[in-house]
């Protein structure tokens, strides 16, 4: 695809493309860098409807900000592919096979909820098994956003109804499915605008469908750095509280020691005023050694990985590309993807 270069780029223009934040920027940003393995002909995951979520400013930011791939010898079959995208790649391949095991595994009812769901549109894209009660978290600009360009792009979304509208309420999913270019893949969807800092969206998850006795899968992709130590705190004690038997969590986190430094993200992106005014938006990470931490928090660690065993991972499984961390930076612990399942059950 061409990208126009009169595009303006959201953050050269410092208007988050008309989101309230670096923060919910990085929502669309993060969409971007799907969307371009999305047109990867090899690509790890299908994710049509990501270059629209991400919006043209996003797309020409992420194209432009990452640099390429130099390592292009190594393993059979591996292709130039720019660094960025591939750990994007890695991150959402790995966080796909998480939820569709989950999803497949055990029979029975389930539900899954997306903590700072942002432009994610795995409720469109994934193979959902029938019954599964779908939920997305976060900020009411992105969802707005999200909702709208969804419903442009020809998703089936339901419409939000009447006051309060700061729910879309759980549609069943229609029979008519065929009507809509990206059907709704699970049973119903519901869309919590919800500050995560405050408690309040626990009761509110309940008011709105959220059963705590069936089978829950929270997924916090790239959302724990963005809370205060208290928020991450009640967030993890309160869904360990709200998972029955069969619940996981799976996130992708920054640790301690990682926030401040430029070299989480590669090449000139780092260089940005939207990653520099990002980074100082982190407010926590989590301990190298997070087992210990999250028992005390209601989750026993299941897997810790780094990016680089992530990446590792991606490239055994399906033999596409390496993944060089020692020159992208992304060596060692800063980010940690973990899987959990609750003390309490
Ligand atoms: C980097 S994006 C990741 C989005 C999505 N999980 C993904 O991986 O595509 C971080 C998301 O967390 C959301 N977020 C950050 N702080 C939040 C808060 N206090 N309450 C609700 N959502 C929040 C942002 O709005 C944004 O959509």
């Amino acid at each position: 695809m061409t990208v126009s270069t009169s595009v303006q780029s959201a953050t050269e223009h410092q208007e988050f493309n008309g989101l309230n934040s670096a923060v919910s920027y990085s929502s669309q940003m993060v969409a971007a860098y799907r969307a371009i393995e999305n047109g990867e002909e090899d690509g790890l995951f299908t994710d049509p409807l990501a270059e629209g979520l991400a919006g043209p400013a996003a797309m020409q930011d992420a194209r432009t900000q990452s640099p390429e791939w130099k390592h292009d010898a190594g393993l059979p079959g591996q292709k130039r592919r720019k660094a960025q995208y591939s750990r994007m790649a890695c991150r959402t391949k790995f966080i796909d096979d998480c939820i569709q095991q989950f999803l497949h595994g055990q029979p029975g009812q389930k539900q899954v909820v997306l903590l700072g769901a942002g432009m994610d549109s795995r409720a469109w894209r994934m193979d959902v098994p029938s019954g599964v009660a779908w939920f997305e978290v976060d900020m009411a600009d992105v969802l707005l956003a999200k909702q709208r360009t969804l419903s442009s792009l020809g998703a089936q979304v339901p419409a939000p109804a009447g006051p309060p509208d700061k729910v879309t309420p759980a549609a069943s999913k229609a029979s008519s499915d065929q009507h809509y270019k990206h059907p709704l893949r699970s049973s119903s969807w519901v869309s919590l605008q919800a500050d995560l800092e405050g408690a309040s969206w626990q009761e509110e998850l309940k008011r709105h469908g959220f059963r705590a006795n069936i089978p829950t899968i929270w997924v916090l992709e790239g959302l724990l750095m963005y809370l205060g130590p208290k928020a991450v705190d009640s967030l993890l004690s309160g869904t360990s509280g709200l998972s029955s038997q069969g619940s996981m969590l799976v996130t992708m986190a920054f640790n301690e020691g990682a926030l401040g430094r430029d070299d989480l993200t590669v090449g000139d992106y780092a260089k940005t005023p939207a990653w520099q005014t990002l980074k100082s938006t982190f407010k926590s990470g989590v301990p190298d050694q997070p087992q210990q931490w999250l028992q005390t928090r209601g989750w026993q660690a299941q897997q810790v990985l780094t990016y680089g065993e992530v990446a590792h991972l991606a490239a055994g499984k399906y033999g596409q590309f390496a993944f060089d961390t020692s020159t992208t930076g992304l060596a060692g612990r800063r980010t940690l993807f973990i899987t959990a399942s609750p003390t309490s059950t």
